[in-house]
């Protein structure tokens, strides 16, 4: 900081960025009364300077070498909006490691190697904030971090991933099937060109190992999610959820149990009255239960360029206090603790099932054998219509270990009288 100014280097110019670039654009008169300080953008790098000096941005700014950034000491916080791996691990190290602050808005890299980039802000004093990386404006690390911090918390359960929630409502609410959804997403621009990262549940089991190590104190990453995406799902099993007085929903799930953590990301059958079931269109949001607060939930724009940089200028904010009061570096890692991860075949859950079975006496009895000799309760067990010679059948199981779930599964796969198994979705 130099004569009352702290100076930024901005690193990639596009969705976020550029919505970074115009909310400080927004704020820059208010940033004396509201920081003490005033912020500039010293440098923009960027990979193509025509393209970038197109959008409409200041020219002088742009660079497109990173010894610009990094060797300019002048520069007190980096703000990180390239995403991916590399090189945005590199410059985040190297950043912190020339004693710059740093705000990023990456949960790929952060899901993977959140430990490594907080450890490297703590060695030099110094600032690394994310609030971006999850749940795009809606606050909700800070919230875990501080806020919540009085709490023991013992579920976070999100839909953390706009694309997919935008697919399911318009597969509820218009009876489209999973393509035409997609496609949908596509032509408004929800989804991105190469989809697979949200429909797969990618991208939401980085934000729910972002989020399970910060409510937990323990640290989470990427690889420890059990991950299921969407494409499976069908209108038929939406309707019959819908019938049962349930939505269907992409949860990113984590809670805290005596024998450990579990993490998953799978589509589920919420019931209509959880907070979370009426959430729609594009729409996140994170339900958090405290043993203090109890349940809370947090709402709103899960990404776009402006609900995202709200969240990252919030973070440069919050840096450039703490660069004026002298005490950058104060909250770190917060993952003390070592909590045993559960493996998926542990994991405890209802289960929703439809399969065709041959229409004889016998059959349903038979099916149900199986779930009795592998331990699985049935809650709920409907025929739901016929069809030549087979008959569709839905099971709804009491809470069941999911081990005892699959040998059953197994079983029913092999048995003749079992035509097809149409669909297995859990049940929140
Ligand atoms: P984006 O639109 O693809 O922008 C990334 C920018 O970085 C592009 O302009 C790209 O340049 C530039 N870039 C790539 N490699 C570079 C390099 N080596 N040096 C300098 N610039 C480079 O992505 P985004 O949507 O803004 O996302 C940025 C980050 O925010 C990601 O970590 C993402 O996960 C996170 N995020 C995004 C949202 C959202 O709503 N978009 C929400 C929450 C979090 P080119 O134009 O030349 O490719
Ligand atoms: N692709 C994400 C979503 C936004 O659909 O929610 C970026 O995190």
């Amino acid at each position: 900081m130099k004569d009352n100014k702290i100076q930024i280097a901005l690193l990639g110019l596009g969705t976020v960025g550029l919505g970074v670039y115009k909310v400080l654009e927004k704020q820059k008169e208010e940033m004396l009364p509201k920081l003490g300080v005033e912020l500039e953008i010293r440098k923009i790098l960027v990979r193509d300077l025509k393209k970038a000096a197109s959008k409409g941005v200041d020219a002088g700014l742009l660079t497109n070498h990173w010894e610009d950034v990094i060797r300019d000491d002048a520069i007190d916080i980096v703000v990180e909006v390239i995403g991916g791996m590399e090189p945005a691990r590199t410059y985040i190290l190297e950043a912190l490691q020339a004693g710059k602050n740093v705000v990023t808005a990456n949960k790929d890299l952060i899901a993977v190697d959140g430990k490594v980039l907080m450890d490297a802000a703590k060695q030099s004093g110094k600032d690394f904030f994310f609030e971006a990386s999850v749940a795009g404006g809606i606050p909700i690390i800070r919230p875990l971090k501080q806020s919540l911090e009085a709490n023991h918390i013992s579920e976070v359960v999100g839909i953390i991933n706009g694309t997919t929630n935008f697919i399911l409502t318009k597969m509820t609410e218009e009876n489209m099937e999973f393509s035409e959804a997609l496609a949908l997403a596509t032509h408004l621009g929800y989804a991105e060109a190469d989809p697979t990262a949200d429909i797969d549940g990618l991208d939401a089991a980085r934000k729910v190992a972002i989020l399970a190590s910060i409510a937990f104190n323990s640290r989470v990453t990427f690889e420890d999610v059990y991950t299921e995406g969407i494409t499976k799902i069908t209108s038929r099993d939406i309707r019959y959820a819908r019938e049962m007085g349930c939505a269907v929903k992409l949860l990113g799930v984590a809670r805290n149990t005596p024998e450990g953590i579990e993490v998953s990301v799978h589509p589920m059958l919420i019931d209509s009255d959880h907070p979370l079931a009426s959430v729609n269109d594009s729409f996140n949001a994170v339900f958090v239960r405290g043993d203090a607060v109890g349940d809370t939930m947090f709402y709103g724009r899960g990404a776009g360029e402006l609900p995202t940089a709200s969240a990252v200028v919030g973070d440069i904010f919050d840096v450039a206090k703490n660069i004026v009061f002298n005490c950058t570096g104060h909250v770190n890692c917060t993952c003390y603790k070592n909590l045993r991860i559960k493996k998926r075949e542990e994991i405890v859950s209802r289960y929703f099932m439809r399969l065709q079975v041959e229409d004889r006496p016998g059959v349903l009895a038979a099916v149900t054998s199986v779930f009795g000799d592998n331990n699985v309760s049935i809650e709920q067990f409907i025929q739901k219509r016929k069809k030549g010679t087979l008959a569709e059948i839905v099971v709804i199981t009491e809470e069941v270990i999911e081990r005892n779930f699959n040998d059953s599964l197994e079983h029913l796969k092999n048995m003749p009288m079992i035509k097809e198994i149409s669909a297995v979705i859990r049940v929140y």
